[in-house]
């Protein structure tokens, strides 16, 4: 039974292969590990995942995570038995995933200049801790209470920290979170005093952040549950399970997020990748990337604008020097991420391989959008009566930007991930009161 899940390194000529207990991060190479399953779901578990949503008393049907369990099932259990799901599944009381689907916003739609009926957007804020890390977290926290892990770890720009802060609370495990001083929006920051963890104050960004939290966790026994992990990106793939569910697995012409460290795109990808090699969906999605102008180290790459090659995983076989070259570019210009979207002010994003393959196998996009335009689009989305933060307006942003330009056909079905809640709540009272914003609505004295 043990061999049904393991791990798998993404580099095919190096292709090294762990048990599922191993807990690094990087195969011996330092490339990053995909879980892989032996089985082939069945097509008609689609039936199985639909019913659960009337729960009969289980929190692993209530959860939008754990409903999809045969597609995560790295436990290596069966997931039928109540019992055996309580005893190895973590969740927070089945919430995670439970209220996020995708929905129709008019408002954004008329601004990004969408058919309404063509644009679903999905608020992943309206997870238990307010961001799509809950997705993720879920999953993370099951393996490392599978390998008996004591302590997790992360580096963060506020939502991992506030997930995996829950999560640790819940499980009476110790959290230790490395934060970019100054640098994080303070909803999130209360939440990660607020849940206990071991606050630990970076002097630098969320790349510095992530490389010292990473050195320290070898050093002290710690479990990573950045996305770098492959069992989070595992829990993030019920994302698009959610959105293709409601859509009655007919894929969208194109799946929207904002880019950070990439664990979002790489998840997308890979839930789209095995979707198609079981053959439960013939179309697949374009995913669509998009960054802070002041964050923007993937469309640089992508787009050619360093060095005039356009960076792709070839068949994984990626130009791996143009990207050390361009990091040691920003480093002798002294060029750090900079943008008030502080989730995803990133330089270095750690899936950047996972992510250049879920673009090439979904011959994806990736465009950058300013702050004003992300501002519009979380505001946007706040007067259809969701709330999004600002590096989720991202996706709104971007969704305008490439309809505008005619990439995104005006008939073309989209679904845009909104990635987070509002945190930072200083943002839409600045907005709001000045006149000069697209939205604004100004206090009356
Ligand atoms: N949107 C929000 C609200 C985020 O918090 C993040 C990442 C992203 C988008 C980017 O997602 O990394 O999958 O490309 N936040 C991380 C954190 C880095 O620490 O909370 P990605």
């Amino acid at each position: 039974m043990q061999d049904r899940a393991y791990l798998k390194c993404i580099d095919e000529q190096c292709g090294a292969k762990y048990p599922i207990t191993y807990t690094g991060v990087e195969c011996m190479a330092g490339h990053l590990l995909d879980v892989k399953y032996k089985d082939i779901p069945p097509y008609s578990l689609r039936e199985l995942f639909y019913n659960r949503r009337n729960p009969q008393g289980s929190i692993f049907n209530e959860s939008g995570v754990w409903r999809f369990r045969e597609l995560l099932n790295f436990c290596q259990i069966d997931t039928g038995d109540a019992k055996m799901c309580s005893k190895h599944l973590v969740s927070l009381d089945g919430a995670e995933g439970r209220l996020s689907k995708p929905y129709h916003m008019g408002r954004v739609a008329e601004f990004v200049g969408l058919n309404s009926e063509n644009l679903w957007l999905q608020p992943e804020g309206y997870n238990p801790s307010g961001s799509f890390k809950d997705n993720g977290m879920a999953t993370a926290v099951t393996h490392a209470k599978m390998v008996g892990a004591k302590k997790i770890v992360c580096a963060s720009t506020g939502n991992t920290s506030a997930s995996a802060g829950m999560f640790a609370a819940n499980e009476g495990m110790a959290c230790d979170v490395y934060i970019p001083s100054g640098q994080i929006a303070p909803g999130k920051l209360s939440q990660a005093y607020q849940f206990g963890t071991q606050i630990v104050k970076i002097d630098g960004n969320f790349d510095d952040a992530l490389d010292q939290s990473l050195r320290d966790t070898k050093e002290n026994n710690g479990y990573t549950v950045n996305s770098v992990n492959p069992f989070r990106i595992e829990g993030q793939k019920t994302i698009p399970y959610r959105a293709l569910e409601y859509l009655g697995w007919e894929p969208p012409d194109w799946i929207v997020y904002p880019g950070g460290a990439l664990g979002n795109t790489s998840s997308c990808g890979k839930a789209l990748m095995e979707l198609y090699d079981w053959g439960w969906i013939k179309k697949i999605p374009r995913i669509a990337v998009i960054n802070s102008k002041g964050a923007s180290t993937l469309s640089d790459l992508y787009n050619g604008s360093f060095e005039g090659e356009k960076l792709r995983w070839n068949q994984g076989k990626p130009n791996i020097e143009l990207i050390h070259r361009y990091y040691q570019s920003l480093d002798e210009q002294k060029k750090r991420p900079n943008t008030k979207a502080t989730a995803i002010q990133i330089g270095r994003p750690a899936n950047i391989l996972k992510g250049l393959r879920a673009l090439e196998f979904t011959n994806g996009i990736v465009d950058t959008v300013t702050d004003a335009q992300m501002l519009d689009g979380m505001s946007a989305v706040g007067l259809n009566g969701f709330d999004c933060e600002m590096a989720s307006g991202a996706t709104v942003a971007g969704i305008k930007k490439l309809t505008s330009c005619g990439i995104i056909k005006k008939d073309d079905s989209v679904v845009g991930i909104l990635t987070g809640r509002q945190k930072d709540p200083m943002l839409p009272v600045e907005y709001h009161n000045n006149p000069e914003n697209l939205f604004a609505r100004p206090p009356k004295d």
